[in-house]
């Protein structure tokens, strides 16, 4: 069951699991101090999304290592687009992923992001890539349906 999180205690452990350059404590909760800025998971991962006007942006997503590859990094997506559209009306969804990040670009892909553009060296030694999902367009999903494609850059 995927829930809003406020223990920023617990966001930044998980994060920290996942990501080399761990977010603490207090940035999480500067961060959901912000508008429309939510954070949803359970003890195994998270996702933190914001939402401005009609359109949302993924800001982080992880999923403890022993947990991947069970689905739950989809689930969260998912929900976090539930309720981005359920909430505040929400029609595009935006993020940037390592270009060389190959599961979690696959992962987007499969939901219906497709990539737009490039950032050179956003990262310490990587491009990012910027993925974008219109749910206009059925892409993604809130409704649960799968979408294949993506455009590879
Ligand atoms: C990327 C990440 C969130 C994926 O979490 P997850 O729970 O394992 O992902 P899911 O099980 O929901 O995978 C859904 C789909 O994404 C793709 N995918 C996910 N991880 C993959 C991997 N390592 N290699 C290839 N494809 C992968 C697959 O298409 C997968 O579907 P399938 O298992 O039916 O083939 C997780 O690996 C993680 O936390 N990585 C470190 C942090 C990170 O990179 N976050 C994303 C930043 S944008």
């Amino acid at each position: 069951m995927i829930d809003c999180m406020h223990d920023t205690s617990a966001l930044a452990s998980l994060h920290a699991a996942c990501f080399d350059r761990p977010w603490s404590e207090e940035s999480f909760a500067e961060l959901l101090k912000g508008d429309g800025v939510h954070a949803l998971g359970d003890a195994n991962g998270f996702i933190v999304i914001r939402c401005v006007a009609d359109e949302a942006e993924i800001l982080t997503l992880g999923v403890l290592p022993a947990r991947r590859r069970a689905g739950l990094a989809r689930k969260l997506v998912r929900a976090a687009m539930e309720l981005a559209v359920t909430q505040y009306r929400v029609a595009h969804v935006f993020l940037e992923v390592g270009a060389e990040n190959h599961g979690a670009r696959d992962l987007y892909a499969g939901l219906g992001f497709i990539c737009h553009g490039r950032r050179r060296q956003y990262y310490a030694n990587m491009d990012a890539l910027m993925m974008r999902c219109d749910l206009t367009k059925g892409g993604s999903s809130a409704s649960g349906d799968e979408k294949e494609g993506g455009a590879q850059p």
